[in-house]
């Protein structure tokens, strides 16, 4: 039985583990604004495995340590041939003899599931082509800094039903939130995880019309309709997509007062326009920052 714990899947957590998360985080950023460190992981360090690019998720988890008094090891898709070079079980059992913790960004899930499995330490998802964990945790962040709270509100996901939206799901699996879909067909999210959701919560919905499931809504959240892998299909994907784009005529469908939400990076003119992106309901630089706070709370939960 492993004596540490992972961070992989929001699923994995309860609600109460995921409401501490975000108060823990808050703590953190408001120390951070006082001036005040915290070197709650000195001297421990965290390998970060990257298969695919990354600006946010790098940075963040770089910074993040370096606050807390530790280090980070960036280790690029050329260094280390995940699972080509050497066997995913066998880089997991070696970074674990040098680490404090890994984090890791990868193609498939199940490589984020065997560094896990085979890693003494704890493992981090930093984006999966299933999850993108630490992404959802910031944003509810945000949601809890700009809405007063993370539960009892409703959020709208129009776009297609990757990664981010699995996320969302697991995000609705345990809190109180009203969840709803605009999804073009063939692009729905994994099957099981949205069983899983609907299942638990009664307010999670999936429409093909993006009026519809914005209507009422605190938060519009958008992703990419090419995800990191899909570039041969970008084209087709543009097409397939028509219809869905975030546009100031499909802000003003919902609440007066919506934030609009964009993991980043963004494609302007495609899933959202210039307009929202930079105009007022936008709160997606707050969003990117929270990546540092929120990460930083997982970091000091599962490395203390
Ligand atoms: N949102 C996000 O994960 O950004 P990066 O791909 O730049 O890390
Ligand atoms: N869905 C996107 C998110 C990027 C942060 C991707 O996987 O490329």
């Amino acid at each position: 039985m492993a004596d540490h714990r992972d961070f992989l899947d929001i699923s994995e957590c309860t609600r109460e583990e995921v409401l501490n998360f975000l108060k823990e985080a808050s703590r953190l950023k408001a120390e951070l604004k006082a001036g005040r460190g915290c070197d709650e992981l000195k001297g421990k360090t965290l390998a970060m495995v990257f298969q695919k690019p990354s600006v946010r998720t790098r940075v963040s988890f770089e910074v993040g340590m370096y606050q807390l008094g530790g280090y980070a090891l960036y280790l690029a898709p050329s260094d280390i041939g995940l699972g080509k070079r050497e066997s995913v079980a066998d880089i997991a059992r070696v970074l674990a003899r040098y680490n404090d913790g890994i984090m890791a960004r990868v193609f498939a899930h199940s490589d984020v599931l065997q560094l896990a499995e085979h890693a003494e330490v704890p493992v981090i998802n930093g984006l999966s082509d299933l999850l993108h964990p630490c992404q959802v945790m910031a944003d509810l962040l945000t949601i809890k800094e700009h809405k007063g709270k993370a539960e009892g509100v409703k959020v709208a996901f129009v776009g297609d039903g990757n990664n981010l939206c699995n996320s969302w799901l697991n995000a609705a699996l345990r809190l109180d939130i009203s969840l709803s879909l605009a999804i073009p067909e063939g692009y729905e999210p994994d099957g099981e995880i949205f069983e899983r959701a609907t299942g638990a919560n009664p307010n999670v919905f999936l429409t093909r019309a993006p009026a519809e499931a914005v209507e009422g809504a605190d938060i519009i959240y958008t992703d990419t309709w090419t995800s990191m892998g899909q570039e041969t299909e970008a084209e087709q994907r543009r097409r397939d997509f028509k219809g869905y784009m975030v546009d100031r005529e499909l802000v003003g469908k919902a609440k007066a007062d919506v934030i609009v939400m964009h993991c980043l990076p963004a494609h302007r003119g495609e899933e959202i326009t210039d307009e929202v992106i930079d105009g007022p309901h936008s709160v997606v630089f707050d969003e990117a920052e929270n990546r540092l706070h929120a990460q930083k709370a997982i970091l000091v939960e599962l490395l203390k």
